[in-house]
């Protein structure tokens, strides 16, 4: 069980903290019988009291549908405003030293920047200059994404971040990594000798990882139009899962033994071929039978924006492994349905026995499909004769869905929280980690200003024709076999 410990929440009157942050300490708390054990402190430029925020709480986890918060938020919820750009935080410091003699805790903390990626600099600078790097206990920093705009603004950040804390104590989220799903890819591997032994460049033809959202960008244009599908979903999200799919298998189940597997893997990554990528923007379309905005239409866009909101492209990896296999990634705004799931299709038997063609041959491959989100669970598709006294296969399939076998599948950021409470740095990503994936989209960014860049209408699968790598209008978000060019 995690040790007693104060919370603290820069960034503590934000979205990201009432709509999540809030509603998962709270629900740990609970779940864990650990609500005398954890304070939490948010800190903001708002000016509210101690007594303002608790009802800023409550309000929070009301609409997250939680219920009896109240003793929890009067008792151990409070407030600091700190001025924007403060660059000592003497108040928080006093502030903290009184919560922790009130509430006997022994000086372990953890602070977490819920804030835009331009304030990390100030905010570590402030935190380290005010003594708050250090404490009688524990003390660990929680940074959300996106880490670097770049490779060379990552390694900055690294820099300095690196001299004020050490990278023991800095847990660096990509809320990926808590969904239940996505931890289970290494149970899914590494627990189960009979897809293991199969997972490689003998057996394996294609892997497909997708992730496809309904939703536009929202009220988000100012920050997305100056990030992009790359940044905000390519260089993070979808990289952690081709690491973990494409992974070897760690030496032990230690955060470092995992880690350095996944820099591994990321290095043997070969430079992205810039003909295999495709961009995409949404524009005007139908979504739900009502017509929709496109991209250049939403918000605060400047006119003529040829920030993608869609890439497909292909990775090739480098090593024993995986010479030749080719990885599938994809991943747009305003597609027909949310669904992210990830394909992994196998050779088909070296002699066409059933089939008259090749071709047919190909199309009843052995399919695994991981399916991350919704209705998560996988499926194995396989070929079974259809009865009968002519010989005709059919495919079928095996199906494992999370909702009929378990209760409530935790959120990503309570899995996540808990951790940081531990100490347990498994699912967050290492210096390294950000700096290699970095390495390999930034030639594919600096591209993309000259990159053809195709419209797709909004409620649709993509840019269509040519331009797919893969068939995944057909694809496997409604079930159906996918071909690979190969
Ligand atoms: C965020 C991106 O990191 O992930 C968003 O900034 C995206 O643009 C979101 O919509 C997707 O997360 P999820 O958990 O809804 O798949």
């Amino acid at each position: 069980m995690p040790e007693p410990h104060l919370f603290i929440i820069h960034g503590g009157t934000g979205d990201l903290t009432s709509r999540k942050l809030m509603p998962s300490l709270y629900q740990i708390m609970d779940e864990s019988g650990m609500s005398d054990k954890v304070v939490l402190l948010g800190v903001g430029s708002k000016d509210y009291d101690d007594a303002e925020y608790r009802n800023f709480a409550r309000k929070a986890l009301g609409e997250a549908g939680l219920t009896n918060v109240d003793a929890w938020c009067d008792e151990r919820v409070y407030y600091q405003r700190v001025d924007r750009g403060e660059s000592t935080l003497s108040g928080l410091a006093d502030k903290i030293a009184a919560i922790e003699t009130a509430h006997h805790l022994p000086g372990n903390r953890v602070f977490y920047l819920a804030l835009p990626p331009m304030a990390f600099p100030g905010v570590i600078t402030s935190l380290s200059n005010s003594g708050l790097n250090q404490s009688p206990g524990w003390t660990r920093l929680v940074l959300e994404k996106p880490f670097g705009h770049d490779l060379g603004s990552a390694e900055d950040l690294n820099q300095l971040v690196h001299r004020h804390f050490n990278e023991r104590q800095i847990y660096r989220i990509d809320h990926y990594l808590g969904k239940e799903t996505v931890r289970n890819l290494l149970a899914f591997r590494f627990a189960n000798a009979l897809f293991e032994s199969s997972w490689n460049r003998d057996r394996v033809d294609a892997v497909e990882i997708t992730v496809a959202e309904s939703l536009g960008i929202g009220n988000r244009a100012a920050y997305y139009d100056n990030s992009g599908v790359i940044r905000d979903m390519l260089q993070n999200h979808l990289t952690q899962l081709l690491a973990l799919v494409a992974m070897e298998a760690p030496h032990s189940f230690d955060a470092e033994a995992i880690r350095d597997e996944k820099v591994s893997l990321l290095n043997a990554i070969r430079s992205i071929d810039l003909d295999e990528v495709t961009l995409g923007q949404y524009g005007p379309g139908v979504f739900d039978g009502e017509r929709v905005n496109g991209y250049r239409e939403e918000g605060s866009v400047p006119d003529g924006s040829r920030t993608p909101t869609y890439v497909s492209l292909k990775i090739e990896v480098d090593n024993w492994r995986w010479q030749g296999v080719p990885f599938y990634l994809r991943t747009g705004k305003r597609m027909p349905a949310k669904s992210s799931q990830i394909v992994v299709r196998f050779r088909p038997p070296p002699i066409c026995l059933f089939h008259g063609k090749r071709d047919e041959c190909v199309e009843h491959q052995n399919i695994i499909k991981l399916i991350l989100q919704p209705n998560e669970g996988f499926e194995v598709h396989f070929d079974v004769k259809s009865p009968g006294e002519t010989l005709k296969l059919t495919q079928k399939q095996l199906r494992f869905m999370y909702a009929d076998e378990f209760d409530r599948l935790p959120d990503a950021y309570q899995t996540l929280l808990f951790d940081i409470m531990q100490g347990d740095q498994t699912l967050f990503v290492r210096a390294d980690e950000v700096e290699a994936s970095w390495r390999l989209f930034d030639p594919v960014i600096e591209a993309a200003a000259d990159h053809p860049l195709h419209e797709y209408a909004a409620g649709t699968w993509g840019p269509e024709g040519r331009h797919m790598p893969i068939e995944w209008a057909a694809g496997p978000i409604r079930g159906e076999v996918t071909k690979s060019p190969r």
